[in-house]
């Protein structure tokens, strides 16, 4: 269970706040499911029948018309329509520091300015490439919750100096993070485990992109692309998560310039509601060579038709600059979607990826996510890989290495080292054919 849900501390005083605002007191949801024999029958969209009937027999169907309809119908009712590489965005890096971590790692602090004012919207994306390794080094990408200096204590990450939210655990004041935070999300990045399995690993704040709440999106990124008069996205256009997934792909555009990355092998991956934007980013932008999904649950990996756990309804009346506007036609009326999730991973193939559930986790439906990942499975084969190559939810701790990988572990919503060991291993088998 999370904290909020629990009824304990900091983070339910925001959630159940952002609850009251969205929604107000008076409306109450329907109570949340955790039981099986409740969820209620669904039919899923094949993901290979074209919205006109056409049924997709070949891979050329595939690649001309039902993967940008699917791409097209996702963008239009659920993350929202993004803009592309901006044609001012420059690049900064302002340290390089060749002995990080007792010798194993190259650090090097990048910036990247997305308009040609130094003072417009940036992000800064620290990178540890291992010392021990041929370059170039494929790399791990993923964004973090509270800014690049909590996932390591080194002394030598910058403290951001964006938006962060206030909490007394963390020592966050007047939404300016301090020395307080460094290194306090480490148990989420075991950087040398990952350095001396010869990945390097690259890591944004997702808040340089976006502030996680809801300000009618006068802040973060989507100004930069307003046109004029326009005051905030229309229904179609990109949410918060739209704008996080945006960022990873301006990341892949570094990369692209750094001699040392091997651009063709970076794993985007992403915990909860940042796993919800890995997986776009992945589907979005082929350039991510393999796509982690890390507790992603409602509007990530876990079916949007299956009533357990968090639903589309509390999503949108939670979190209202997540999605598009569009989405929230869909509160109570999922069936109504023109897509769901197994979709969401099917535009990734046939690049792997990895779906990863935890048993406590059931706010995620791990079910859901497992049968999405089972959804993408045709897919995958008539791309000519072996898709999700069980039949059923596997055991817990029982991880499945195949095209798109799968685990439930023990335990609760977190990213854990028991996570990052399969994903390193899957990341062997399918960029290093280890
Ligand atoms: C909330 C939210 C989830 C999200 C999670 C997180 O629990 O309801 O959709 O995945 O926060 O990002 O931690």
């Amino acid at each position: 269970m999370r904290l909020w849900q629990a009824g304990l501390g900091v983070g339910m005083v925001w959630a159940v706040w952002g609850w009251m605002a969205a929604v107000g007191p008076a409306q109450s949801a329907e109570p949340v499911n955790y039981d099986e024999s409740k969820v209620r029958p669904y039919t899923l969209p094949d993901p290979l029948v074209c919205r006109d009937g056409t049924k997709v027999t070949d891979p050329k169907l595939w690649w001309e018309k039902r993967r940008p309809e699917i791409l097209q119908l996702f963008e239009e009712h659920m993350y929202g329509k993004a803009p592309g590489r901006p044609k001012q965005m420059k690049f900064e890096v302002r340290s390089v520091e060749p002995k990080a971590l007792d010798g194993l790692a190259t650090r090097k602090e990048i910036r990247v300015y997305f308009s040609a004012d130094p003072k417009g919207p940036k992000m800064d994306i620290l990178l540890y490439l291992p010392n021990d390794a041929s370059r170039p080094t494929p790399v791990f990408l993923g964004l973090n919750f509270h800014g690049n200096h909590t996932i390591h204590p080194d002394p030598g990450i910058s403290i951001t100096d964006s938006w962060v939210r206030n909490d007394p655990r963390t020592g966050v004041k007047d939404n300016r993070a301090s020395e307080q935070s460094r290194g306090n999300m480490s148990s989420r990045w075991p950087v040398e485990k990952i350095l001396k399995r010869g990945y390097g690993l690259a890591t944004i704040y997702y808040g340089d992109l976006d502030p996680d709440f809801d300000d009618g999106f006068q802040n973060g990124v989507h100004p930069l692309f307003y046109r004029p008069g326009q005051t905030r996205p229309e229904p179609n256009q990109w949410g918060a998560i739209g704008a996080w997934a945006w960022g990873l792909s301006r990341a892949m555009d570094y990369f692209e310039t750094d001699p040392d990355i091997d651009a063709k092998r970076v794993a985007v991956m992403g915990h909860s509601r940042l796993g919800k934007t890995a997986l776009w980013a992945g589907a979005q932008d082929q350039r991510f060579a393999l796509v982690i999904s890390n507790n992603s649950g409602c509007g990530g990996a876990a079916l949007s038709r299956r009533n357990f756990g968090e639903t589309v309804e509390r999503i949108n009346n939670v979190f209202p600059h997540w999605f598009c506007e569009n989405f929230k036609k869909y509160a109570g009326r999922e069936d109504e979607l023109p897509i769901d999730q197994h979709m969401l991973i099917a535009l990734i193939a046939p690049r792997p990826v990895y779906v990863a559930s935890a048993q406590e986790d059931l706010w995620a439906d791990p079910r859901g996510e497992f049968l999405a990942a089972k959804g993408a499975d045709p897919v995958y084969r008539l791309l000519g890989t072996d898709g999700l190559a069980v039949q059923e939810m596997p055991e817990v701790d029982k991880p499945v290495l195949s095209r798109i990988g799968y685990h439930i572990r023990r335990g609760k919503h977190d990213v854990t080292d028991y996570d990052w060991e399969q994903y390193l291993t899957f990341a062997d088998k399918h960029l290093r054919g280890k």
